[in-house]
């Protein structure tokens, strides 16, 4: 089994002191960084896009892993390659072609990353399961920080690892909403193995480190040495 890796969502940090928060985040032994995109159409919010990507290029080696909140993902995907994404996750539910895209972000020399909605069936993702490299399960509804992981999530990953072992396939999969030291251990035991946490990470409770730990520390065979 693979390590599970934690992937901070920058979402819930300090805009006005992002570097920093990255850099706290990196030095307390984050694995990757999640670059949340909305565009107020797909998702009834407005964040972030290709500028914050360009400047937090340079200011961290983790992996940025740009979770595309957007219609038509396909206009924006060379954009954010140019811009320093690592992986380009889309929606299955944005794009009518999500084949295309796929082999667009692969050709970009990216990680390709397909997320589902709650509401959305595994049956969508049925024909794409060997191209992709990431499958990204959202256990809230996108577009929001800070809402409560949707229970019914736990099985949807578990059937999703199992279609994938059935394939003969170890893609990942990354689990996005509503995660903390109380969900961490489920969602990791139903076959997940990226936590994205976005305000159980960047808070005014604690620390980026402390928090960090504390959710390492809800892993099933959590020790100390890791
Ligand atoms: C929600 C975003 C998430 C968000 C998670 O639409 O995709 O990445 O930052 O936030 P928390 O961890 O606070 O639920
Ligand atoms: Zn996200």
């Amino acid at each position: 089994m693979k390590p599970i890796q934690i992937a901070p969502s920058i979402l819930a940090a300090d805009f006005s002191i992002l570097g920093d928060q990255v850099h706290a985040a990196e030095a307390a032994g984050a694995d990757q960084i999640h670059v949340d995109v909305m565009d107020g159409h797909f998702v009834p919010n407005i964040s972030i896009g290709v500028p914050i990507v360009r400047s937090l290029r340079p200011v961290t080696r983790l992996p940025l892993d740009v979770h595309l909140m957007i219609e038509q993902p396909e206009r924006y995907l060379e954009v954010f390659a140019t811009a320093g994404a690592d992986a380009l996750t889309i929606h299955v539910e944005a794009t009518r072609h999500v084949h295309r895209a796929i082999q667009q972000i692969k050709s970009l020399g990216l990680r390709a990353g397909v997320a589902l909605n709650p509401g959305t069936p595994l049956k969508a993702v049925d024909e794409i399961l060997h191209d992709v490299d990431l499958f990204l399960v959202m256990s809230v509804n996108p577009g929001f920080g800070g809402q409560s992981y949707i229970p019914s999530s736990t099985g949807k990953i578990a059937r999703l690892r199992n279609l994938l072992t059935q394939a003969g396939l170890e893609t990942d999969i990354v689990v996005d909403g509503g995660i903390d030291a109380n969900t961490i251990s489920e969602i990791v035991s139903a076959g997940a193995t990226v936590a994205v946490a976005g305000s159980s990470i960047f808070n005014d409770r604690d620390s980026i480190a402390a928090n960090l730990m504390r959710l390492r520390s809800a892993l099933p065979n959590f020790t100390k040495e890791k």
